[in-house]
């Protein structure tokens, strides 16, 4: 099965999703680094040099190619879902799960993960939450058309991964 991961920055796709597919025994993909590794450039280089608008014709490109995958986990990129009609395209390839993260949370987990994230690296702490609130308030509706919803507020990662491998095993068997 091809399962894409989705949710706001910091929520732990690629954390979780790693455990996950040493857990079920399949490939982990993490869509930002493939993305880097095609352009040969940091994410950060992407956006300073081809805007948000280049960054965001790759990651199509991207998943487009991933879409061919018979089975894997895919780490999407938070913005990912958001953009053109890539979550249609997800819904039709596979399994998207949204991990459910509150604003508050998001930005705690964030303050030291800013750096590397384009859209966070010049918000001060006070911005930060701000920000946040508002994009994914803009965002959520692409979040929510997601087939699994998963609240992590509060939940460990360990307990997260298991119950999307439970779920998995549900629709086999159905
Ligand atoms: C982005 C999320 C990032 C990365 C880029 C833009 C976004 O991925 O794709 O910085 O728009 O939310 P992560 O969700 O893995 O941080």
């Amino acid at each position: 099965m091809l399962i894409f991961l989705v949710g706001y920055m910091g929520c732990g796709k690629s954390t979780i999703g790693r455990t996950l597919a040493k857990q079920l025994g399949v490939r982990f993909l993490d869509m930002d680094t493939l993305l880097e590794q095609r352009c040969g450039k940091s994410v950060a280089e992407i956006f300073t040099e081809t805007g948000e608008t280049g960054f965001r014709q790759s990651e199509r490109e991207v998943l487009a190619e991933l879409t061919s995958e018979r089975e894997a986990i895919v780490a999407t990129g938070g913005g990912a879902p958001c953009f053109f009609d890539n979550m249609e395209t997800m819904n039709r390839a596979g399994l998207t799960v949204y991990f459910k993260m509150s604003p508050e949370k998001l930005a705690g987990r964030l303050e030291h993960g800013k750096a590397k994230r384009p859209l966070l690296r010049d918000k001060s702490e006070e911005e930060l939450i701000g920000f946040i609130r508002e994009n994914v308030a803009k965002r959520e509706k692409y979040y929510m058309q997601a087939k699994l919803i998963i609240d992590c507020d509060g939940v460990r990662d360990d307990y997260i991964a298991h119950h999307i491998a439970e779920y998995i095993e549900t629709k086999k068997e159905q």
